[in-house]
Order: structure tokens, then C-alpha cells, then sequence
């Protein structure tokens, strides 16, 4: 068995060529850590496959000779997903060379991507054809579009255009055993049976390896209006959301909650930030409308909603930024939170979701469930426009990150979690499952789901070559 291993790796090598294999330890290093430092990995052989073609060839490989494949993406996800552990059986694929943009249909408002652009860069794409490609989060600069698609990424405009999953219009896809299922069309209206690339986004790598996508485009957002605002709590904030939605004939675009915790972390360790506002708040929303043939109203349609929201009470004090610089020292001071949390000295990071009517809810049971176990500095914050809170727990000033993690982190996760569940809510609503959270996959999700999610992995991977342990 170890000598078919070793000649399945011989001819890996050769269909990938020199520059397709990483060798050199100092360059593996970057591809066997994940971006939290939570997993230090092993594999047998770290792949760069440079088309569709030698994708399929390597599966049939690896499928022949029961080696596994760990695909890998920009490596920027929270939970472990991409990274191998088995230096004898996984095959760590990147897809760093499979970076082109196939094509861009103007007329269609689509893009053809493959695997491993970086999300900025389709972002760019778009923006040279006069279209917008609207998926955006903190790690742009980094993260690739399969990652984003396996793992049916969100970030800071679902709330208008969906998560990944709803910005796709067909797959390339390569099965485990090496066959490709070639659903770049890009229909929009295709109803022949079940929608096979659904299966695909979501899963981490666990059922084929994405490797080119038909994406949707938007218009361009001609206009777009930022405010920041204190609001009187949570339930004012969900009122203010569902206000500003109707009023603005829904040109919400984000709708994201920071609380005086995480706001004053960012205050506190990142560099070039201010409070907007002259007083401090216990609950703050980051608003932005955005409309692409708005010309010039949309400044009074978000004046409107500010001016009803402090009738109601529900707004107590805002700042709506006036120029492109002032936008982004807003979205500075939300998007350096995960930056913030680093600093402090880490976060057990958590990334729940729930009906957005129930998100006041689940704010005021949390904390006595957090207490219960132990004294955390509770940074919260999130997309509550999506119904998701990130609701990451700090170890209180002074003691130890480390430590505080391995005592307790199990712990108030299941807390966390656990609260999320009873109100019909989701564990993990935009980060995914990978290793850190497959034991909460088990205890929490529904188990006719998870038979249906495992009749549908052996159906598709039958021996288990898709980057195993994760999810399951
Ligand atoms: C964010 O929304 O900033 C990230 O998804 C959460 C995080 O980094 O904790
Ligand atoms: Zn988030």
C-alpha cells in the first residue's frame, strides 16, 4: 500500500511539474497553519495544479491509490477546513495558480472565474466592465473565490445580495474520482432536476474540488450613504432596520451592530481610529444604503430614516460621513474588530445566527449563560442585518489568553452555541464547520439532516478521499 502511495505521489508530480509542487519547508510552512494558529498541519505532498485537466488527473490519482485531497483557498478560514494531518495519506491542493478570470459577459452581467482568483481581484474585474461583483469581507485581499464558494463565504452585503452561494450561476466542479461536471453556462433559468452546484457551496471540500464558477453581476452602486449611529438598544436597532429598509425601498446594503466592548477594543489597539461620535453608547450601528441610479436622493432618504429613528427614540445620536475617507474610517472602525480582539491577545470566537426579530433576544439571555461558566470581556458585534452576531469571548484583563483558552473555550462555545440552537438558530452561520466545530455539527444539527448530508457524502466520495475530518 505505501509503495503505490509513493508512486501515486511520483506521478502527481509529474502531471504538476516543478512549479506545481512545493518542496522548499520555509514555503510549506504558510500552507500546513491556519489563520488562526489553532492547527499545525502535515501532508504528504503540497499540489499547485495549474488547469481543470490536471485537477481531474491528480483525483484519479489520489482516488486509485486512497490518498486524500485537502483543497486549499486563500487559508483564511476560522475553522480549520484547509489544513491536512496526515503527512502520509493527504495531498494538500492549492489553487494559487489557477488564477484566471475566463471571462466577462456584459451583456449577461456574469463573470467566469476560476478557483483561486482572489476575491479583490474579481471585485476589480467587475469594476473595469462598469459591474459591480458585490461579495466583500475583511480578508479580500486574500481570500479566493473557491474558498468563498466551498464555504458559501458572507461578509458585509449580505444583506442585500445573499452569501456566496446566491452570487453563482453554475459550477465547475471535479469529482472525487477525477470526472468533472462542467456546469459553467451560467442560466439563469435552468430546471432540469436537482441544482448539483448547491451541493458543492457549503460543503469545505468534502464532496468535489471547485474549480471554476459562473458568478453574477451587479450594477455599479452609484451612490452610497454611511451612517454611524448609537441606538437605544438591540430591539431599537432591529425597528431602525426594518424603518430604514422600507423607507429606502430596501437600499440597505449593511446593517452591522457594534457594541461599546468591541468598539472600545478598536479604540484601544488599532491605530488611525476614532470615536465618531462626541459621547459613548452601550449599542452602535454601522449603516450604509447603497443605489446605482439614486443621483443625489439617497443623502435624503438616509437623513429621513435617521430623523425618524430619533423621534421613536431608537436612534440617540449619529454621524453620517460626508466624503469617501470619512466612509471608510466608519467601516475602519467595525472591520478592525477582528484586528482588535487579535491584539488584546485572542478571542474564542463564535459566529451565531438567529431570526433577526429574535436577535434582542438572544443579546439578553447570552451574557447570564457566559457568567455561568466563567468572567469573559464579551466583544459583540456582527451582521445583525443577517440575523449572525459574532459573539466572541475574551479572557478578562490580565490573565492569560492561553490558558483561558484551553480551560474554557469548549465550554462556552457549547454556551453559546447551545443558546442559538434552542431559539432555531444556527451554530455557525457564516464561518462554517472544518475540525473546530465538527462535535457541535454532531450535537446540534437535526439527525435527519445529518443522515441525508452522510447518505450524500457516500454517495459522492464513497472512499472518503475528500478532505476527511472535516465537517464530519
Ligand atoms: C467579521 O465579521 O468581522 C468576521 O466574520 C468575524 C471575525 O473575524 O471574528
Ligand atoms: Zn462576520
Amino acid at each position: 500500500m505505501a509503495g503505490l502511495r509513493a508512486a501515486a505521489l511520483e506521478r502527481i508530480r509529474e502531471i504538476a511539474g516543478p512549479s506545481g509542487v512545493v518542496d522548499d519547508p520555509g514555503q510549506q510552512a504558510a500552507y500546513l497553519v491556519d489563520e488562526r494558529r489553532l492547527y499545525q498541519g502535515e501532508a504528504a505532498l503540497i499540489v499547485r495544479p495549474a488547469s481543470t485537466d490536471e485537477v481531474s488527473r491528480i483525483l484519479t490519482i489520489c482516488h486509485e491509490a486512497g490518498l486524500a485531497v485537502v483543497p486549499q483557498g486563500g487559508n483564511t478560514g476560522y475553522c480549520g477546513a484547509a489544513t491536512p494531518d496526515d503527512p502520509d495519506r493527504q495531498v494538500l491542493m492549492s489553487f494559487a495558480r489557477m488564477n484566471r478570470i475566463r471571462d466577462v459577459d456584459p451583456v449577461g452581467f456574469t463573470m467566469t472565474v476560476e478557483a483561486g482568483v482572489v476575491l479583490a481581484r474579481a471585485q476589480a474585474a467587475a469594476a473595469e466592465h462598469e459591474l459591480f461583483f458585490p461579495l466583500s469581507m475583511g480578508s479580500e485581499g486574500s481570500c479566493q473565490i473557491g474558498g468563498n464558494l466551498s464555504t458559501n463565504a458572507g461578509g458585509l452585503a449580505v444583506l442585500k445580495y445573499g452569501t456566496a452561494r446566491e452570487l453563482v450561476l453554475g459550477l465547475e466542479v471535479v469529482l472525487p474520482d477525477g470526472q468533472v461536471l462542467h456546469g459553467l453556462k451560467g442560466l439563469r433559468k435552468d430546471n432540469t432536476g436537482y441544482d448539483l452546484k448547491q451541493l458543492f457551496m457549503g460543503a469545505e471540500g468534502t464532496l468535489g474540488v471547485i474549480t471554476a464558477a459562473v458568478l453574477k453581476l451587479y450594477p455599479q452602486p452609484t451612490e452610497r450613504q454611511t451612517a454611524w449611529l448609537a441606538v437605544a438598544d438591540a430591539d431599537a436597532a432591529c425597528r431602525l432596520l426594518g424603518a430604514a429598509r422600507r423607507i429606502s425601498g430596501d437600499c440597505v446594503t449593511s446593517f452591522e451592530y457594534v457594541s461599546r466592548a468591541s468598539l472600545a477594543l478598536v479604540l484601544a489597539h488599532v491605530e488611525g481610529v476614532s470615536n465618531p461620535l462626541d459621547q459613548t453608547y452601550d449599542h452602535y450601528v454601522l449603516m450604509e444604503m447603497s443605489a446605482a441610479v439614486a443621483q443625489g436622493s439617497l443623502r435624503e432618504v438616509m437623513e429621513q430614516a435617521l430623523e425618524r429613528g430619533m423621534d421613536s427614540g431608537d436612534v440617540l445620536d449619529g454621524a453620517i460621513a460626508e466624503s469617501g475617507p470619512q466612509r471608510a474610517g466608519l467601516w475602519k472602525l467595525r472591520e478592525s474588530i477582528p484586528e482588535a480582539e487579535k491584539k488584546y491577545g485572542g478571542a474564542v470566537k463564535h459566529d451565531v445566527s438567529v431570526l433577526i426579530s429574535r436577535i434582542p433576544e438572544y443579546l439578553a439571555a447570552a451574557p447570564a449563560r457566559v457568567a455561568a461558566l466563567t468572567d469573559c470581556y464579551l466583544s459583540v458585534y456582527g451582521h445583525i442585518g443577517d440575523g449572525n452576531l459574532h459573539y466572541n469571548l475574551l479572557p478578562p484583563a490580565g490573565s492569560d489568553p492561553d490558558s483561558f483558552r484551553k480551560q474554557w473555550a469548549a465550554r462556552l462555545s457549547q454556551a453559546v452555541h447551545g443558546l442559538a440552537a434552542e431559539m432555531d438558530g444556527s451554530f455557525s452561520a457564516e464561518h462554517g464547520v472544518g475540525k473546530l466545530k465538527k462535535g457541535e455539527l454532531q450535537r446540534l444539527k437535526n439527525p435527519v439532516d445529518l443522515a441525508v448530508m452522510r447518505a450524500l457524502k457516500q454517495a459522492l466520495d464513497p472512499r472518503g478521499i475528500m478532505n476527511p475530518g472535516k465537517l464530519f
